[in-house]
């Protein structure tokens, strides 16, 4: 299971990674060449070198997001954490592939919930389900996808919105099913939703696929406390 959503995450953070890369090359020439032709100032240069400073400290969180996936976190603790560091940390990776899809990212959260979960798993689901909506619109022509969370004092329900219409019954019933896949080969996985869906399950919530006003959505509902553990008296 590791391998396998290692697998799902690779090609996204692949792309990540080479825009910011672009912009470092593409910066480094500008300032090579322009000091060749002796037309430059050294505020120029300065501000130039800002920026490929600040790119390269994005690629730098963008490795550290992925060093969080990168290791089983299946045994890791269960830890008390604002909800809001989760979602923060998840869009942070998948951020500028949205943006150079021309792909709306709209994440509307402003509760401040604190939630019982292992972090790196919830933000593991959370990536699976913005992936597979990424994948369902790219393309389209209306192209967006919103993320929406509602709260009461037990729970959380994470709503991931696309602007697909629906999925086709006959599908909707696979859906969650180990290597179920309607992408090409090398595309998916067919894993992330099955695993994702264990992953909720293991937090005692699960993952539903639910028309949303007319709109594809798969909602995580997650419990804010994890089970105290009962000690069996003899
Ligand atoms: N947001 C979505 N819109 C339309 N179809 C979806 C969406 N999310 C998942 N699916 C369907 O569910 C299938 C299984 O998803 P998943 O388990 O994540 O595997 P994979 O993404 O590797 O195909 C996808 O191939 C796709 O057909
Ligand atoms: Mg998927």
């Amino acid at each position: 299971a590791k391998m396998a959503s290692l697998g799902e995450m690779a090609g996204s953070i692949a792309h990540e990674i080479n825009n910011p890369l672009a912009i470092i090359n593409f910066k480094t020439d500008m300032i090579r060449n322009r000091v060749a032709e002796g037309s430059i100032e050294p505020v120029q240069i300065e501000s130039a070198l800002m920026d490929i400073k600040n790119t390269a400290k994005r690629i730098a969180k963008i490795v550290k997001g992925l060093r969080h996936f990168s290791r089983n976190s299946d045994g890791d603790p269960m830890e008390i954490v604002p909800f809001n560091k989760i979602l923060e940390e998840t869009v942070q990776l998948c951020d500028q592939r949205f943006r150079n899809s021309g792909i709306g990212l709209h994440v509307n959260y402003s509760r401040d919930d604190v939630i019982e979960c292992r972090p790196i798993q919830i933000s593991q689901i959370l990536m699976n389900l913005l992936n597979n909506a990424f994948d369902a619109v790219s393309s389209m022509e209306e192209r967006w996808v919103k993320v929406d969370i509602a709260a009461d004092e037990h729970s959380l329900k994470i709503r991931v919105i696309d602007s697909g219409h629906g999925i086709p019954v006959g599908i909707v019933d696979k859906l969650m099913e180990p290597f179920f896949t309607t992408k090409d080969v090398g595309q998916g996985t067919g894993l992330g939703l099955s695993i994702s869906n264990g992953v909720a399950m293991a937090h005692r919530g699960r993952i539903a696929y639910e028309l949303y006003k007319g709109n594809t959505s798969f909602i995580l509902d997650l419990p804010k406390k994890q089970h105290p553990v009962h000690i069996q008296s003899a």
